[in-house]
């Protein structure tokens, strides 16, 4: 009986000393005192024993039973600690290793301009809005008095894809749209990309405009005025003076040029000014009625003032870059020092 006891003991301790994992560790278990364990059998066994034989029986078994459960229990305890360590090991980092440096990414000058517009005009209560970029005839042209085959097309070396359809060569096309689906008063204001058979120093084929209009009772040139001069500071400073040229444009009726004081030399000429002290910046002007006619806002009612400066043009201005095309280049030094 007793060499029963011992020699089931000693089976499950080698078995518990060569087990090197947690599967294993959980099959002896079942072994030896699962409900169909070896030991269990054995407690089974004593109504076999004679009955002063028995308590003795028992209490071996049960001391055998601890013993293994106890074996168990600190094997599960070490085992544990190991996979623990093994995880650790392999997870470890080398303080040590000099890192890689994470290149930060940031908004490009161009876009950095158009989000002070954008925000500065949102402030002032106008709605971003924006267009397609290949567009009709009608909304680039006609809708805005530049019928077909009329000369003042020639301002615009435009890219046609077809007779009706053409790549926008202004965000004006942005206000006809406004006007045939907004009812006035309303203020829009719409930035995007514009296309021209055009490339120099000055001009890429893919520049961006920044559109606005404003329809109300009421509008004069004075507003327009005083819109610009509130948008030029914020872009160029609190000193910063505009000055109105008469132009021409066909969907505008005054049309004027505006210029502000160079943000360089603050107006008293330098170079970047070519030392006429201003800067060209855009045109403007109050909406043609005939154009509001056509899109079927009443004239008599309404007036209405535009405005449409070259992104690129002001980015130029603001950041002093001598080539517009330096900023579409995609080098990443001459990007850099434009921060
Ligand atoms: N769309 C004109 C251009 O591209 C600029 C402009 C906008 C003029 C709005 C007047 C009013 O030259």
């Amino acid at each position: 009986m007793l060499e029963q006891i011992n020699a089931l003991l000693e089976e499950a301790k080698s078995k518990i000393n060569t087990c090197q994992d947690l599967k294993t560790l959980n099959d002896i278990r079942v072994e030896f005192l699962g409900k169909q364990g070896k030991v269990t059998n054995l407690l089974h066994t004593m109504k076999d024993i004679d009955k002063e034989e028995r308590p003795k029986f028992g209490q071996l078994v049960n001391s055998a039973r601890n013993e293994i459960e106890e074996l168990l229990k600190n094997l599960q305890i070490s085992l544990n600690e190991r996979a623990i360590e093994q995880k650790m090991a392999s997870e470890k980092v080398d303080i040590s290793e000099p890192s890689k440096i994470v290149e930060k990414g940031e908004i490009h000058p161009l876009h950095k301009v158009f989000d002070k517009l954008i925000d500065a005009c949102v402030a002032m209560g106008f709605t971003v809005l924006t267009g397609p970029e290949v567009e009709y005839d009608y909304y680039n042209f006609e809708a805005l008095n530049v019928p077909k085959d009329h000369p003042a097309r020639d301002m615009q070396d435009t890219f046609f894809i077809t007779d009706n359809i053409l790549m926008r060569s202004q965000t004006s096309s942005v206000q006809v749209r406004a006007m045939e689906t907004m009812k006035p008063p309303f203020k829009i204001v719409s930035p995007g990309r514009t296309y021209r058979a055009d490339s120099d120093a000055t001009h890429s084929p893919v520049f961006h405009q920044f559109e606005g209009l404003v329809v109300d009772e009421n509008v004069s040139l004075v507003d327009l005025k005083s819109m610009l001069t509130q948008l030029l500071k914020m872009l160029f400073g609190e000193n910063t003076k505009i000055r109105f040229r008469p132009s021409y444009f066909p969907f505008t009726e005054p049309s004027v040029e505006v210029d502000a004081t160079c943000p360089s030399c603050g107006g008293k000429g330098c170079r970047l000014c070519k030392n006429t002290g201003y800067m060209e910046l855009l045109g403007a002007g109050m909406v043609n009625p005939k154009v509001l006619e056509m899109s079927g806002i009443d004239s008599n009612k309404y007036s209405g003032f535009a405005f449409g400066p070259g992104v690129d043009r002001l980015a130029m201005v603001v950041n002093k870059i001598p080539d517009l095309r330096m900023m579409f280049e995609n080098d990443m030094k001459f990007l850099e020092q434009l921060k």
